[in-house]
C-alpha cells in the first residue's frame, strides 16, 4: 500500500477538534473481550485502521462484531481458539494482546509473532517470563508462538522495565489464574486503568493499576459490560502541537489534562499559552517559542510516542534542543524526514539535536511509522509550498479521520 498525503502548508487553523478515543486502550479492550461469556458493547470505538485488523482476529475466533455508528456490539458466545497464522496479526504490536487473553481463558494459544511500528527492537521477553510465572509453557517454532498450561497458578512478578504490553498481556493470562497474581514494577499508563476497569465490570479483582504493584485475584467467569474508552491522549497531544504550529484559538475537546501534564508543561516551557479546562485545552498563543530539552519517560513522563509530535516545535523555536529517547532509542527516524523539509537535527546515542529556528519548505516524505508521520504533518502544515507524505498507512492506524479532522480547522490536507 502506497497511499499519501498532500498538505499545502501555511494556512492558520482555527476552530474545535474532538479527540477520538484511545487507540492503545482499544487494542487491549479488544482483545479482552476473549474472556467474557457475554456480549460486550463498547462505546466511541475509534475508527482507525489497527482496529480493522483486530476485528479480522476477532471474526477468526468466531466472535461477532456489530458495528453501530457509535458502539460495537461484540458477541464472544460461541468463540472457538483456532491457530491466528494470518497476514492481520503481522499488521499491528498489539495483536499480541491474544496470547494473555487466549491463554487465559483457554490455557491455550498458537499464533505468529506480532508486527506494529518499526521502532528498533521491540522484544516480548517480559511477557513471556510472565505467563511462565504463572505456569505456562512458551514454545517457538519459527514465526509461531505456541502457549500453554494445565493450568495457571497466581504469582509474584517483577517485571525488569515496566512495560505497558508486558502488564497488560500479565493482567489478561492473570484474570482467571488461581489465587493472587502481584505484579511488581507495573507500567502506570492511564490505558492500564482503563483496560482494568473494564475488566473489573466484568466481574474481575484488579487492584491498583495506575501504580507500579498491581493485584489480580482469579476468578471463574467473567460476564458482560457496557464500556467508554478513555480519549487518546496520544492523539490529543499532537493536535495541540499542531495547534501551537499554526492556531489561532484552536480549541482541543475530549481530553483528559491529567494524562498529558508533561507535554503541557513542556509547552509551556517553550512559550505556549493554554488555557486548560477540565476536559479541553485552547491553545491562546505560541509565538517565539524557545528551545527545550526533552527526555522520554515511562507514565508521567513525556511519552515516547509525542517526542516525533513535538519535534517540529523545537525546530522551529529559537536556540538548540535536545531529544533523549530512553524508551526506544532508535526512534529517531523521522528527523532525517524533517531535515528534507529543511530542519537542521542531528541524531545518534539515542539522542536528537535540534537546531532551531529553521523555516519549513515542502517536500516529499515518507511516514516511516505512525508517530513520525504525525510529527510530518505539524512540520507540512507549518511549510511553506506543498508537502507529499508518503506511506499515509501509518498514519491511518492509529489517527481517526485526519483528513476531515485537518480540514475542519481550516488546513488544505487531501
Ligand atoms: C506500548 O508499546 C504502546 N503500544 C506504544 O505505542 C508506546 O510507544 C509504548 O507502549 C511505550 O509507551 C501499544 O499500547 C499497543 P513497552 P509496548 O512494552 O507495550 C522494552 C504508538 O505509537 N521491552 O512499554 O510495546 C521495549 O523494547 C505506540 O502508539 C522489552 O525489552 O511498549 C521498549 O524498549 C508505538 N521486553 C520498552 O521496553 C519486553 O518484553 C517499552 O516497551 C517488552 C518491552
Amino acid at each position: 500500500m502506497n497511499e499519501s498525503i498532500k498538505i499545502r502548508g501555511g494556512r492558520r487553523l482555527s476552530g474545535e477538534v474532538r479527540i477520538s478515543s484511545s487507540k492503545n486502550a482499544t487494542v487491549a479492550i479488544l482483545p479482552a473481550v476473549v474472556l467474557a461469556s457475554e456480549m460486550v458493547k463498547l462505546y466511541d470505538v475509534p475508527n482507525i485502521e489497527d482496529i480493522n485488523a483486530l476485528n479480522k482476529i476477532l471474526a477468526k475466533l468466531n466472535i461477532s462484531v456489530e458495528q453501530h455508528k457509535d458502539s460495537f456490539v461484540i458477541d464472544p458466545t460461541d468463540i472457538k481458539n483456532v491457530v491466528l497464522d494470518g497476514e492481520e496479526v503481522r499488521k499491528l504490536r498489539a495483536s499480541y494482546y491474544f496470547m494473555g487473553a487466549l491463554l487465559g481463558r483457554f490455557k491455550h494459544v498458537k499464533m505468529l509473532y506480532p508486527g506494529g511500528c518499526n521502532l528498533g527492537p521491540r522484544p516480548i521477553d517480559l511477557h513471556l517470563k510472565g505467563f511462565e510465572s504463572l505456569g505456562a509453557t512458551v514454545k517457538t517454532e519459527g514465526d509461531m508462538i505456541e502457549i500453554s498450561a494445565d493450568e495457571l497458578i497466581g504469582d509474584e512478578i517483577y517485571l525488569d522495565f515496566a512495560s505497558v504490553g508486558a502488564t497488560i498481556n500479565i493482567m489478561l493470562a492473570a484474570v482467571f489464574a488461581k489465587g493472587r497474581t502481584v505484579i511488581r514494577n507495573a507500567a502506570k499508563e492511564p490505558e492500564i486503568i482503563d483496560l482494568s476497569s473494564m475488566l473489573n465490570k466484568m466481574g474481575a479483582h484488579i487492584r491498583g493499576a495506575g501504580t507500579s504493584d498491581i493485584k489480580i485475584d482469579g476468578v471463574s467467569r467473567l460476564k458482560g459490560c457496557i464500556h467508554d474508552i478513555i480519549p487518546d491522549r496520544i492523539e490529543a497531544g499532537t493536535y495541540i502541537c499542531i495547534a501551537a504550529a499554526m492556531g489561532d484559538n484552536v480549541t482541543v475537546k475530549n481530553v483528559i489534562p491529567q494524562h498529558l501534564e508533561a507535554l503541557l508543561s513542556k509547552l509551556e516551557e517553550m512559550g505556549v499559552e493554554m488555557e486548560v479546562g477540565t476536559d479541553y485545552v485552547k491553545v491562546l498563543s505560541a509565538d517565539n517559542l524557545k528551545a527545550a530539552d526533552i527526555q522520554t519517560q515511562i507514565f508521567p513522563g513525556f511519552a515516547t510516542d509525542l517526542q516525533q509530535p513535538i519535534t517540529p516545535l523545537l525546530c522551529i523555536a529559537n536556540g538548540v534542543s535536545k531529544v533523549r529517547e530512553t524508551i526506544y532509542p532508535e526512534r529517531f527516524k523521522h528527523c532525517a524526514e524533517l531535515n528534507k523539509m529543511g530542519a537542521d537535527i542531528v541524531t545518534g546515542d539515542a539522542k536528537a539535536t535540534i537546531n532551531g529556528p529553521v523555516k519549513f519548505k515542502g517536500a516529499r516524505v515518507t511516514a516511516t511509522d505512525l508517530r513520525c508521520g504525525a510529527g510530518l504533518i505539524v512540520a507540512a502544515l507549518m511549510a511553506e509550498g506543498e508537502t507529499i507524505i508518503d506511506d499515509a498507512y501509518h498514519i491511518y492506524r492509529g489517527y481517526d479521520n485526519v483528513i476531515e479532522k485537518l480540514n475542519l480547522l481550516g488546513a488544505d490536507a487531501e
